[in-house]
């Protein structure tokens, strides 16, 4: 790519019409005052692997791919991170300068980074992780947690099957407890994860009883519609420590954007208040 060209990237994903990133990243770039664009692009599944051969073509130095390809373009890719591998999907894209396409996924970083800074005093030595849900985003949280060091992940899921799968591939870290006794180990929790969609606008409440819940627990959500989850509503109520949803979208972007553009950017309140806007 020559050297004057205005550096483009995006979100790509089928819809993609709800994605906060493009919101995200005008924020930063019109905040650092840096050349580049960033657009929301909806691409069918069968053309995805067109889309992402062409862009870099056309000036495009990266994208972020979500739902439904975050699998597919780890397929694609011409290299993967190893976390990217773990996780066994991609959010982050970058094109060198030969077309090729490298595949990393942030979310786990995301999730730690946000985990960190709302709940600086959370050491994931202290004691165990009690996780919620067997999806994609807890493979995500279960790779964070395991390269942090957290000592045990009692995993729970409705879909018992599921987490006896991520207890293979993640391993002995983590123990599977089944959904219907998670309220019984809710005591023994440093940590708290909720990474199902329960509790989010439109969807039913989490029942897990959290009467176990201790003051000095630290709760999270990945639910960020709500802002406040039942969950953390309770948590709140109990005396935990809480870390709402949101902060985990930022900081994923952080990684892209930098590599994109350039540029470090930070999370602010300020950037906080442009998404939720
Ligand atoms: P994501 O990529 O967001 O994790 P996903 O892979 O569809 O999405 O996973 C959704 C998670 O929410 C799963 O853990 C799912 O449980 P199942 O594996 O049993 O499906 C959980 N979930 C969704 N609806 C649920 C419900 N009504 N009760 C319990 N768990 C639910």
């Amino acid at each position: 790519m020559s050297e004057t060209r205005i550096p483009l990237a995006g979100v790509i994903g089928h819809p993609v019409a709800h994605s906060k990133s493009p919101k995200l990243h005008g924020h930063w770039l019109k905040t650092y005052g840096l050349a580049g664009f960033y657009v929301p692009m909806d691409v069918s599944p069968e053309d995805l692997e067109t889309v992402l051969r062409t862009l870099p073509q056309a000036g495009f130095v990266g994208a972020n791919v979500t739902v439904p390809h975050k699998e597919a373009a780890l397929r694609l890719a011409d290299e993967v991170s190893d976390r990217a591998k773990r996780i066994g999907a991609a959010n982050t894209l970058v094109f060198r300068d030969d077309g090729s396409i490298h595949a990393d996924n942030t979310d786990g970083y995301g999730f730690m980074e946000n985990l960190r800074s709302g709940a600086p005093d959370w050491n994931p030595q202290d004691g165990p992780a009690v996780v919620f849900g067997a999806g994609g985003a807890a493979r995500a949280v279960l790779q964070a947690l395991i390269d942090a060091g957290v000592p045990e992940v009692l995993l729970t899921n409705r879909t018992r099957a599921r987490a006896d799968q991520l207890k293979e591939e993640f391993g002995s870290q983590i123990t599977v407890i089944d959904w219907l006794q998670a309220g019984n180990v809710i005591e023994n929790a440093e940590l708290v994860v909720n990474t199902t969609s329960l509790g989010m606008q439109g969807q039913p409440e989490l029942r897990v009883p959290l009467d176990g819940l201790q003051p000095g627990a630290v709760v999270t959500d990945l639910v960020y519609a709500p802002l406040k989850t039942r969950l953390l509503q309770t948590a709140e109520d109990a005396g935990c420590t809480t870390v709402d949803g949101l902060g985990m979208l930022l900081h994923q972007a952080v990684p892209g954007f930098e590599r994109w553009f350039g540029h470090r950017p930070e999370v602010t309140d300020e950037l906080r208040a442009t998404v939720l806007g």
